[in-house]
């Protein structure tokens, strides 16, 4: 729709800010069953990468839904221009040189697909928080489980709407029987491994 419009070249590159902050920008994004943990599990993530003084910043699918897209609901097409819009508020956050953290239940394979094509492999770290409907619903924090079981809420994800699981994410962690801390562990575990951020230096040096 937008036409006569430029690209504006920034004269601080993404590659000058990752080397001022030292480490790499890059998207984790935590895909799964509502209540499966995913908010929770990326405010850990955050939390210990802050304390190595990295420069992160979570978007979280409940509060994202109360500004930028408030206008959406549940409808397959609606939860596509929710993920479009935060794939590229994310593609902009990489650009900053920030660990962007977003947890949605992005339920349809394709709109996680289309998030990584549009920032590319490797930049794109897909991360399923594995939780059955079971285990979901027998926690039911929100309550909305039980709401969607009532019929009270159409379209709930894993009940009247499908939830597709990851093919081939970079990361599992199983939410439902794993504890938190162990999760968070082999996040950053990953992060070390693919050089997105320096390992903890053990010995004591500088
Ligand atoms: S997504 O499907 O578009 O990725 P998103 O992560 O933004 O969803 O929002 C999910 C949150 O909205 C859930 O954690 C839950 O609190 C709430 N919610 C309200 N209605 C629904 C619904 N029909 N299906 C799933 N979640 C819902």
């Amino acid at each position: 729709m937008s036409s006569n419009i430029t690209w504006h070249q920034a004269l601080v590159s993404r590659q000058m800010r990752q080397t001022l902050n030292q480490h790499q920008s890059c998207i984790l994004w935590f895909t799964g069953l509502s209540g499966a943990g995913k908010s929770t599990l990326a405010h850990r993530v955050e939390d210990l990468l802050f304390a190595r003084h990295c420069r992160t910043y979570v978007f979280d699918g409940d509060n994202v839904r109360h500004g930028l897209c408030s206008d959406l609901g549940f409808s397959m097409q609606d939860r596509s221009e929710n993920i479009r819009r935060v794939g590229e508020m994310s593609k902009l956050f990489l650009d900053a040189g920030v660990i962007a953290l977003t947890a949605f239940i992005s339920p349809f394979r394709r709109d996680r697909e289309m998030v990584r094509s549009l920032v590319g492999d490797g930049d794109f770290i897909e991360i399923h928080c594995n939780a059955s409907v079971e285990e979901c619903e027998q926690r039911d924090v929100k309550g909305l489980y039980q709401k969607a079981r009532r019929g009270e809420i159409p379209d709930f994800t894993g009940i009247s709407s499908p939830y597709e699981a990851p093919l081939n994410p970079e990361i599992v962690v199983n939410t439902g029987r794993d504890s938190l801390d162990d999760c968070a562990a082999a996040i950053l575990h990953y992060l070390e491994q693919h050089q997105k951020i320096n390992p903890l230096n053990t010995q004591g040096a500088p």
